[in-house]
């Protein structure tokens, strides 16, 4: 049945990869966008759709290829747009826009937490606060999830931050707040399996909270090692070269933000993972080697 299959966007990423095991979990036929010709779906029981999903034809294609009425929509500001709010904004209402064509019943559009309270230097959730407001107004049934910082921070090899055994590493080493980009994909599926709950409503996804010293322990717990925590730069070095990073860190630092909890989060989502759960999940530093030694 149609109505059961859904298009995601941007499936090979962070998010996409695990919204897609989530969405395969609850039974879903999951398609996953990619531009790779070479099938790179790495989730299981996923099935790929070359098309790029910051292209229009390519997303009006993906639709017609699929019939899927359902969409997950990812935009992203430092490597689609290029570091361009005005495109990544474009790149998303594109997205509304084909699946509004589509006949789309439900779209999921990933924003972050607090987007519209982070000051004027945090660039990269300026198009998510207006791509939200274009929502309202686009005439397709949507939800929102807003989620935090994601644990898979914690191991980015593609922004020189693999995970590596005995040492986690973070921009900050304050009280921050985290999701897994899995659970992302389990609220999601809370939200298309209640429409007449969440069409027009937003959640944040928060999971856990804790200073990178809490997120040692974690890792220590579950790897049977000593963990050191460690800034993953010099805090004048992240001002002076991640301007954008830096500000989203200061207001997490000064004010504490997101506003969100993990225990309003987990009334929805009641076994959200946690720091600890988050690196069983994973289950692997960046090489491979397996965190846990007895699995
Ligand atoms: N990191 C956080 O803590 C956090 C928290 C809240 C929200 N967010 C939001 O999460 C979003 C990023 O999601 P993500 O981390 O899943 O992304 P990601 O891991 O960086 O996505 C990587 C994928 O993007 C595709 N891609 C790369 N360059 C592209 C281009 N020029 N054109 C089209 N596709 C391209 C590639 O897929 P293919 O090669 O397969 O096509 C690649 O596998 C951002 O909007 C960010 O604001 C992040």
């Amino acid at each position: 049945m149609s109505a059961d299959k859904i298009l995601v966007l941007n499936s090979t990423g962070k998010v996409g990869r695990n919204v897609c095991r989530a969405l395969v979990e609850a039974g879903y036929e999951v398609y996953g966008t990619t531009r790779s010709h070479k099938n790179t779906a790495t989730t299981t029981g996923v099935q790929s759709v070359v098309c790029n999903y910051t292209l229009r034809a390519d997303l009006d294609r993906a639709f017609a290829q699929t019939g899927a009425k359902k969409v997950f929509v990812i935009t992203d500001y430092f490597a689609a747009a290029k570091k361009n709010a005005d495109l990544e904004f474009e790149q998303g209402r594109a997205a509304i826009d084909a699946a509004k064509a589509a006949g789309v019943q439900h779209l999921i559009f990933m924003s972050v937490a607090d987007a519209e309270f982070f000051d004027e230097h945090v660039k990269h959730v300026h198009a998510k606060v207006a791509l939200e407001k274009y929502l309202h107004s686009a005439g397709v049934p949507f939800s929102i999830l807003r989620p935090c910082a994601f644990f898979e921070n914690l191991d980015d090899a593609a922004n020189w931050n693999p995970l590596k055994k005995g040492v986690v590493k973070f921009l900050s080493l304050q009280n921050c707040k985290y999701c897994a980009t899995y659970d992302i994909g389990r609220a999601a599926v809370i939200q298309l399996k209640d429409p007449d709950t969440w069409l027009g409503k937003s959640l944040d996804v928060i999971g856990w909270q804790g200073d990178l010293s809490e997120v040692a322990k974690a890792l220590a717990k579950v790897s049977g090692v000593p963990v050191k925590a460690k800034l993953a730069m010099p805090i004048f070095l992240r001002r002076l070269f991640l301007k954008d990073l830096h500000h989203m860190f200061l207001y997490y630092e000064e004010q504490q933000g997101p506003r969100g909890t993990p225990e309003a989060f987990k009334k929805i989502l009641p076994d959200a993972l946690s720091a600890e759960d988050w690196f069983r999940f994973h289950g692997h530093y960046s090489n491979g080697e397996k965190i846990a030694a007895n699995v």
